[in-house]
């Protein structure tokens, strides 16, 4: 069986790739003035940008800032929606709300897993899936529920995770057999 490995959570930029992340990094800083309110804002600009923050990118807003960069690190651990590490191109989230999970939501995430080789919180080596868990998305009639890029899927079974990563067109390269 072909096991996809995960992403570490760090990642170290070639020269070019640095050259390129400090010209788009400049290009947002400059619509800026510097203010420490302008930290969200400018996060927010980076990760639209980037898909996540940087670590290089992140040190260089702490300067521009003249902020620590422990408190952009805080910050950015802080609010879900900030990422420090790349996710993938589709985001799978499953509910772990109670109704979904009384439904057997975890034979869902089972089979996730198993299909992915990821855990909750993980992204595929090939960038192609991060997985997350959600508390609950208020839709708990359609329960179990699993979201893949805004799109909800409910009463889900193992049979529906297999065909819905088929539609996705890259399952073939996920799991031998
Ligand atoms: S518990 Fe899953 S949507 Fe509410």
């Amino acid at each position: 069986m072909t096991k996809l490995s995960v992403v570490q959570d760090t990642w170290v930029p070639l020269p070019e790739q640095e050259a390129t992340i400090e010209e788009r990094l400049n290009e947002i800083l400059s619509s800026y003035q510097g203010r420490d309110d302008e930290l969200i804002p400018i996060m927010q600009q980076v990760q639209q940008q980037f898909g996540y923050l940087p670590e290089p990118v992140i040190k260089q807003i702490a300067r521009f800032l003249h902020l620590p960069d422990i408190t952009i690190f805080g910050v950015a651990t802080f609010y879900a929606q900030f990422k420090l590490v790349p996710t993938g191109r589709n985001i799978i989230r499953v509910c772990r709300g109670t109704a979904c999970h009384v439904r057997g939501v975890a034979r869902i995430l089972q089979e996730l897993e198993n299909q992915l080789g990821v855990k909750p919180g993980e992204t595929t080596a090939d960038r192609e899936y991060s997985l997350e868990t959600v508390a609950c998305f208020g839709a708990c009639a359609l329960s179990p529920i699993m979201v893949l890029d805004d799109k909800v899927h409910g009463k889900m079974t193992t049979q529906k995770v297999r065909s819905i990563l088929d539609a996705t067109g890259s399952s073939s390269e996920l799991k031998d057999g």
